[in-house]
């Protein structure tokens, strides 16, 4: 039997899946580490802990599937995207990497505004968020020059793993869109920025194709791992694109809405490139020469697990949940905004806060579960609203992933806000699967990805919008809509 590994470089745990030549999960395992905040805002990891827990995943699985140590045919990685690792001469980290849910780096963005304008979303095709690489290279420069200074090379985390398992230094075009550096259209590190801000030419890591062959697994580390044959590595993609791969959003009118930490709606975008006026993140992706939109909710089970800690720490989570359906949609005239730390889509807004609005004496725990996954989806139908008004983009059906995919009624809510019929997947790996199916289509077990969705991906319950609760969503979400408006200049002059 020959198998392909999928590893995910997540920001709580790093998780493997092994999957046989026909597409088949034969074994999983997670292993976490820690997030380190040493400032108010500040948000970071240690690398090494990265490597820690993808060799005790490695050997998880070998446990579990012993005739894997000689049969692994090809490796490959997604990860958690934008966060910035820098290395010196000798390959060895400078720093902790500092993450993409890391909010210091305001001052920087104000300046890639004001030195390169609109031609920063011209090049990169995004505007300058804190979350994205250029700034956090521009905040290394400013704050630790000694560290900028000792810096030879700057990657990306999953890259920085392809590099400890193969010694050599990649970085693919998906992950390397969301450094905000990369020139998407000619798909070469772009000049104009490096000028600008005056990064030399050695810190860019040579740039490949997501199922481009990095090497194979070092010898040292396959006889740590108890690994026996030669495995190739292969260069891999950021997690949004992987996840979207292992969902099978392989064609334009099919969306992605993944609600983890934060929510992401997604959509695949073929080989022209949209603008979105700057307020939807445009990536390159992991399929030659094409393109995914996506806009991100940043609190959005985040809001729930919130909501959960704050009031109901006791409770049950399911038995939270349970509540929601006697509630009828719209929660009945509470409205909620999942701001709790900034937004990113629509409103690209780091000072903006969450609201409850409409409290009545009648309210229950209930209530405000409801209305918390409600202004979730919301949110995410913010997003698909932009790709429909700038793009003109309908989507036939939408797959649903994450733990946004893991409960009925929430699952239902989004069929009714949507107004879009949503499918599930039979067995949800996230994107570790799209880390596994580059590997597959890296080796030629499959010509292209779609060939390879035909066995990775397949599809469980679907659920169909209810008319009479899409009319009433609408009418909800038009009182939504006006939230941020109504909303943003009290949170501004918040006083702390
Ligand atoms: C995408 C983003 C997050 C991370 C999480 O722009 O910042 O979704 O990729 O891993």
């Amino acid at each position: 039997m020959s198998y392909v590994l999928g590893l995910d470089l997540g920001t709580s745990s790093l998780k493997g899946i092994l999957v046989s030549r026909k597409g088949r999960i034969v074994a999983e395992a997670s292993s976490e580490y820690p997030v380190f905040n040493p400032a108010l805002g500040f948000s970071e990891q240690n690398p090494e802990d990265w490597v820690k827990a993808a060799k005790n995943v490695i050997r998880q699985i070998l446990i579990i599937v012993p005739d894997a140590k000689k049969n692994i045919e090809g490796i490959s990685f997604s990860g958690q995207m934008h966060s910035l690792v820098l290395l010196d001469g000798r390959g060895k980290p400078l720093r902790k990497a500092i993450l993409w849910n890391d909010v210091r780096t305001t001052l920087q963005c104000a300046k890639i505004d004001k030195i390169l304008k609109s031609d920063i979303f011209k090049i990169t095709g995004n505007r300058a968020l804190q979350g994205f690489t250029l700034p956090k290279i521009l905040w290394v420069m400013e704050n630790e020059p000694d560290i900028w200074a000792e810096s030879r090379v700057f990657m990306l985390p999953k890259d920085y793993l392809g590099f400890y398992f193969t010694g050599n230094k990649y970085m693919e075009f998906s992950d390397a869109a969301g450094t905000l550096m990369l020139d998407i259209a000619k798909k070469e590190w772009s000049s104009a920025v490096a000028k600008a801000f005056n990064i030399p030419e050695y810190i860019y890591p040579k740039l490949i194709d997501s199922i481009a062959k990095t090497g194979v697994i070092r010898k040292e580390v396959a006889a740590e791992l108890g690994i026996e044959n030669d495995v190739s590595v292969y260069a891999g993609g950021a997690d949004n694109a992987c996840a979207a791969a292992g969902a099978g959003i392989l064609q334009e009118k099919t969306g992605m809405c993944s609600i983890g930490t934060s929510g992401v709606f997604l959509a695949y975008e073929g080989k022209e490139i949209k603008y979105y006026k700057g307020k939807l993140h445009f990536f390159n992706h992991i399929i030659k020469d094409n393109y995914y939109s996506m806009g991100v909710t940043l609190a959005a089970g985040s809001s729930l697990s919130w909501l959960k800690n704050t009031f109901a720490k006791n409770a049950d989570f399911d038995g939270l949940l349970e509540e929601i359906n006697k509630i009828p949609p719209g929660s009945e005239g509470l409205l909620f905004s999942p701001y709790i730390t900034g937004e990113r889509t629509p409103y690209a807004d780091a000072e903006i806060r969450g609201s409850f609005i409409g409290i009545d004496i009648k309210h229950t725990l209930g209530h405000f579960t409801r209305a918390v996954m409600e202004g979730i989806v919301f949110s995410l139908k913010d997003s698909m609203g932009l790709m429909n008004r700038y793009a003109d983009k309908k989507f036939e059906r939408v797959i649903s992933v994450g733990g946004g995919a893991k409960n009925k009624d929430w699952l239902q809510m989004q069929a009714d806000i949507f107004n879009s019929k949503i499918t599930t997947l039979r067995n949800e790996q996230g994107p570790s699967l799209g880390a596994a199916m580059i590997a597959a289509v890296g080796i030629g077990w499959y010509k292209t990805f779609e060939d390879c969705a035909e066995d990775f991906v397949s599809y469980g319950k679907i659920y169909e919008p209810d008319i009479a609760r899409v009319k009433k969503y609408e009418k909800v979400y038009e009182l939504y809509d006006k939230i941020y408006y109504s909303t943003q200049e009290i949170c501004k002059n918040r006083i702390l």
